[in-house]
């Protein structure tokens, strides 16, 4: 049995203890609020901890998931690289490129695997989509259209709405891709209370060739939409992430991909645990978390500036 603790058992890090928990994985877990550490360890019937340093000297973990906000993400995954644990950390990887790369070269020194949640690389139907570009049936895509639109959750407060929510989605375009983009254009700003960081962001990234991703993130829509439109050369594929439907248009023809619901996380954390067990990279490297966060620096920098930022 691989032994994972989990560090962080709020909003997010509750699922990770109950996935690892189904899974047969879950060691110990970590809460600075004593209260939950308390509740999750008497309910999970594993050791509790309030702090990473007490849990990692007591445990001999294997793996540790890192499911606290995102500004203590590089701290904590460099505690867990040192003390030679694989660790698996809650997008975005860390909040500064300078930090992405610390965290890196502390992965290499230790050599041991660091791998991020950007988790709709494990959603079925965008598993289903890569798999459709390899084929190439479709031709190239062209364009990926992304709307990830909701109220803001009661959570999040130490970073704004592109190192939250618009990295999913400049991973999955990065992904699908099989690149990182040359440039980027954004607008972002901050209209709800508080205006500490940007709520609402557009985004394009522009690809090699002609290829373009669009991205329209905001917390105001009072629903859940999480969409992404992919147009290729022979016709356009809609995803919706939410109820895993794919909907392939080809000229008049619409055929609906039925598949079976299976959970994102469930998908992501058995992935996580296979990689540290068979020893080989997991499907997010670390070097996937650093460009993700290259990308949403130069966001940020487009919309302050008004200007293109062209990566190198
Ligand atoms: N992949 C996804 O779809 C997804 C979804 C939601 C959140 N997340 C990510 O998960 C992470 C956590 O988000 P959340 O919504 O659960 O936040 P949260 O505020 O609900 O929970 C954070 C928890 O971490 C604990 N904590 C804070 N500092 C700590 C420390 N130093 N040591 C131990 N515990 C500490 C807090 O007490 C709290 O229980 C973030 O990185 C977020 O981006 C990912």
């Amino acid at each position: 049995m691989t032994r994972v603790g989990v560090v962080g058992t709020g909003g997010w890090g509750k699922n990770h203890v109950r996935v690892l928990n189904e899974i047969k994985s879950l060691a110990a877990i970590c809460d600075a609020n004593k209260e939950r550490s308390d509740t999750f360890s008497k309910n999970f019937n594993v050791p509790g901890y309030t702090s990473l340093e007490t849990m990692l000297k007591a445990e001999e973990l294997d793996a540790v998931t890192i499911c606290t906000p995102a500004s203590t993400h590089f701290s904590m995954a460099s505690q867990t690289l040192d003390a030679g644990v694989h660790t698996f950390v809650e997008k975005p990887m860390t909040t500064t490129v300078k930090d992405g790369e610390r965290l890196i070269e502390a992965a290499k020194k230790a050599n041991r695997t660091l791998t991020v949640g950007f988790i709709e690389r494990f959603n079925p139907p965008i598993t289903g989509l890569k798999q459709m570009i390899s084929e190439g049936k479709m031709g190239e895509p062209i364009l990926f259209e992304f709307h990830r639109e909701n109220k803001r959750g009661e959570n999040i407060s130490d970073v704004g709405i592109v190192k939250d929510a618009s990295v999913h989605d400049i991973d999955t375009a990065c992904w699908l891709f099989g690149e990182v983009p040359k440039v980027v254009y954004a607008r972002v700003g901050a209209l709800l209370v508080p205006l500490e960081h940007e709520d609402f962001a557009t985004i394009l990234l522009g690809f090699s060739g002609q290829k373009t991703a669009f991205l329209v993130t905001n917390w105001m829509t009072p629903n859940r939409v999480r969409t992404l439109s992919a147009v290729f050369i022979g016709g356009v594929v809609d995803v919706d992430f939410v109820t895993q439907q794919t909907s392939i248009h080809e000229g008049p023809v619409t055929t609906v991909a039925t598949r079976l619901y299976q959970e994102p996380l469930m998908l992501e954390l058995k992935g996580f645990v296979k990689a540290v067990e068979e020893k080989r990279q997991p499907l997010v490297t670390g070097t996937d978390g650093l460009n993700v966060t290259k990308v949403a620096e130069a966001v940020l920098a487009s919309s302050s500036s008004g200007a293109p930022i062209h990566l190198g």
